[in-house]
């Protein structure tokens, strides 16, 4: 079975992407071949600065090797080191249906917020089909906001074996973990970094634990029980070690616990499941060879595993 997924390089991994995102990638990379790459394409829809898209291309890398994906098991790459993905991307474009980009949710959000939009943004959805189906995935394990753009590559992956000999793009399924709902950050909106309410998982411990002090609550006194489903009730529950939620959720109905002692136990879990991720992060940033090796490895065998694809691609198509 292949596994294919990406995450953008837009910015410091937070909480809301392990959760909905890259704690799938790991528990996954011993399912089958899993093929992860850091979406450094997609991410110039937002990054402007050629340094800072680097840096954050390397720091990407360096935040899933140090979260536990495994160069061993899993190919790490950068997507524009597979430049066959533009081919198919230009390829598969001309069969998207305008109507079904117009409906694709990033780009209709900014247009609803009265910002203007680009072609890159508007051909985001043909790019991340092209990231898909290039590799023959069976299996693409993604976030719930991203569930739409896989939808759509399994449209256009049909679409193509229509208009041309079948059997070519393999139709993928798609995984969105169960227990994962969508993680609220600081503010009780979803945790984004476009929100600027996120808790980064590699920022500083002093950042970290200001932001966690500043996880909005309610003036729900000290005795009283507490709103399930708050910011910091659902917070606590993400990464709370498993049996651990249950007494917390007894005391949250109960009362008689105060937010700040809630605050402090969600730093202390966060430290728990992060320290060791954290020392490794810091190891990777010191070691920036250590990362470009996995990266230039992990290019390479995704290359072999898009060559036949994009090969039978070409032919179909008479190019
Ligand atoms: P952001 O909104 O911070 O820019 P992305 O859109 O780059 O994050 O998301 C990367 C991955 O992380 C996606 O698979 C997405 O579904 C997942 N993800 C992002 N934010 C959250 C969240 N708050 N809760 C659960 N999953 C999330
Ligand atoms: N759009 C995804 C994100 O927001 C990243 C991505 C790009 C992706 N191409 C993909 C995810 C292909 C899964 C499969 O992070």
């Amino acid at each position: 079975m292949r596994i294919v997924s990406g995450l953008q390089s837009s910015g410091g991994l937070h909480l809301g992407n392990w959760v909905g995102a890259v704690r799938q990638f790991v528990r996954l990379q011993d399912s089958g071949e899993a093929l992860y790459f850091i979406a450094d394409l997609h991410a110039l829809t937002t990054v402007r600065d050629g340094a800072r898209a680097r840096t954050l291309s390397f720091e990407t890398a360096a935040s899933l090797l140090a979260l536990g994906i495994d160069p061993a098991r899993a190919a790490l790459f950068r997507q524009s080191d597979v430049p066959e993905v533009l081919e198919l991307y230009w390829i598969l474009g001309t069969l998207v249906p305008l109507a079904h980009l117009e409906r694709a949710h990033a780009y209709k959000d900014k247009v609803a917020r009265g910002l203007a939009a680009d072609f890159g943004l508007f051909a985001y959805p043909v790019l991340m089909a092209a990231d898909i189906l290039l590799y023959g995935a069976d299996l693409v394990p993604v976030g719930r906001d991203q569930i739409q753009h896989v939808e759509f590559a399994r449209d256009w992956a049909t679409r193509f074996n229509i208009a041309w000999p079948p059997g070519v793009l393999k139709l993928p399924e798609l995984r969105v973990d169960r227990e994962a709902a969508v993680l609220p950050g600081i503010d009780g909106l979803k945790m984004s970094r476009s929100y600027g309410n996120s808790i980064e998982l590699f920022a500083e411990e002093s950042e970290v634990r200001r932001r966690i002090q500043s996880v909005k609550t309610d003036s729900t006194p000290l005795e009283a029980p507490k709103p399930v489903g708050s910011a910091l009730y659902e917070l606590l529950r993400a990464i709370a070690p498993p049996g651990e939620f249950a007494s917390i959720d007894e005391s949250w109905r109960e009362g008689g616990t105060g937010y700040g002692a809630y605050k402090e136990q969600l730093a202390a879990f966060f430290f728990a499941a992060f320290g060791e991720a954290r020392r490794r992060y810091a190891a990777l940033i010191d070691d920036p060879a250590a990362v470009e090796r996995a990266l230039l490895s992990g290019a390479q065998r995704a290359r072999d595993a898009a060559a036949p694809i994009i090969a039978a691609v070409r032919r179909a198509v008479g190019l």
